[in-house]
């Protein structure tokens, strides 16, 4: 297993749609072993392969406490089969927007339908905040940030102060 970097904007993956993983075999659960170790190292709930540079739908996710037993996920080809009217807001953040958070509305329950790392069919009833790591994931094989659901002037503060933590820490790591 290994850590892989994760980007930051501008980073193009990021801005980029990820396409179907066509067979779950051993490069794929490689994919997904790493992006694990990587996801829990940052530490993170949630990453998707856009932000290690890899154009392939898969997320992974666990929502765990950190004094609960980890119960790590993997979803290869993730399809939301049904959302609820209802919403709900969640403070999100995002390892590849770190150390900024903003309310994000997204409906409060989804049924999503997926490979697992066996490539056998599942599906799963999210609510809560696992409701909204996977919409906050799937979201990440589109393109799409969180900072992408804020108004622009929102957006373009956090990006903004993002590109300047970035350049500071560069400048500094000389
Ligand atoms: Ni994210």
């Amino acid at each position: 297993m290994a850590i892989l970097s994760v980007l930051l904007p501008p980073a193009p993956p990021l801005k980029a749609k990820a396409k179907p993983v066509d067979k779950v075999d051993d490069d794929i659960r490689r994919l997904i072993d790493d992006m694990l170790e990587t996801m829990y190292a940052a530490p993170g709930i949630g990453l998707a392969a856009n932000q290690v540079g890899v154009l392939k739908r898969v997320i992974v996710l666990d929502i765990a406490r950190s004094e609960e037993p980890p119960t790590p996920l993997a979803l290869i080809n993730p399809e939301v089969v049904w959302a609820s009217e209802e919403t709900a807001v969640f403070n999100e953040g995002c390892l590849s927007v770190p150390e900024h958070y903003a309310d994000v509305e997204r409906p409060a329950e989804v049924k999503v339908r997926f490979l697992d790392r066996k490539g056998v069919r599942q599906e799963i009833h999210a609510k809560g905040l696992l409701s909204t790591c996977i919409q906050h994931e799937m979201d990440h094989l589109e393109g799409v940030l969180f900072v992408d659901h804020l108004s622009a002037l929102k957006r373009n503060m956090i990006l903004r102060k993002l590109s300047k933590q970035r350049k500071h820490q560069a400048e500094s790591a000389l």
